[in-house]
């Protein structure tokens, strides 16, 4: 419950990379999520390459026609998370895939925040080009992504606005 209730979106990644040991943790933990009709057919994709950063950085620009986009707050690692497009599924299973991810990131102390910049790119050329270029078949989306990195940032505490109800 800890866990649960100290994690926290950290943004303005130092140049620092993160360890390749808790990447691995990282992705484990989301394996470990469960799907509906437990297909498991998503692909989780770590990225340590600075060179294929730099490709996706290059595609979302192109994509969202903003050449200084900078909603990746300038982290060095990513977790892309794909999903066959036509599983109607797809959404609900990469948010306990993220949620896993996440809470396991920050038990390790490693920054993150959820991506959402991928949304209905499946359709867009410069995400389909850097998919193909890394051996994604065309099936595939990006339905989210998990930037990840060291960040100083301590976040102020936030306003739980959920409505609960016990009957
Ligand atoms: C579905 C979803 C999409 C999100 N997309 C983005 C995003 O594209 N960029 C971003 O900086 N944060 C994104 N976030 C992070 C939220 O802004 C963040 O979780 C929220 O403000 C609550 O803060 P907390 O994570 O510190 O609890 C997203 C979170 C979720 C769950």
């Amino acid at each position: 419950m800890d866990i649960i209730k100290n994690r926290r979106s950290k943004r303005n990644f130092t140049s620092k990379k993160v360890d390749k040991k808790d990447i691995e943790q990282i992705v484990e933990a989301g394996t470990f999520a469960p799907t509906g009709m437990n297909k498991q057919d998503n692909i989780i994709v770590a990225i340590t390459s600075n060179t294929v950063m730099e490709n996706l950085l290059k595609a979302i620009r192109k994509h969202l026609n903003n050449e200084s986009y900078n909603g990746f707050y300038n982290c060095k690692n990513m977790i892309l998370l794909l999903s066959p497009h036509d599983n109607r599924n797809r959404k609900f299973d990469c948010g306990c895939i993220m949620q896993n991810m996440m809470l396991k990131a920050c038990e390790l102390n490693v920054g993150n925040v959820w991506i959402n910049q991928f949304y209905d790119s499946y359709e867009s050329l410069p995400i389909k080009e850097f998919l193909k270029s890394i051996d994604i078949d065309d099936s595939y989306e990006i339905t989210c992504a998990l930037a990840l990195g060291h960040s100083d940032e301590t976040p102020k505490i936030k306003p739980n606005k959920f409505t609960t109800k016990f009957i």
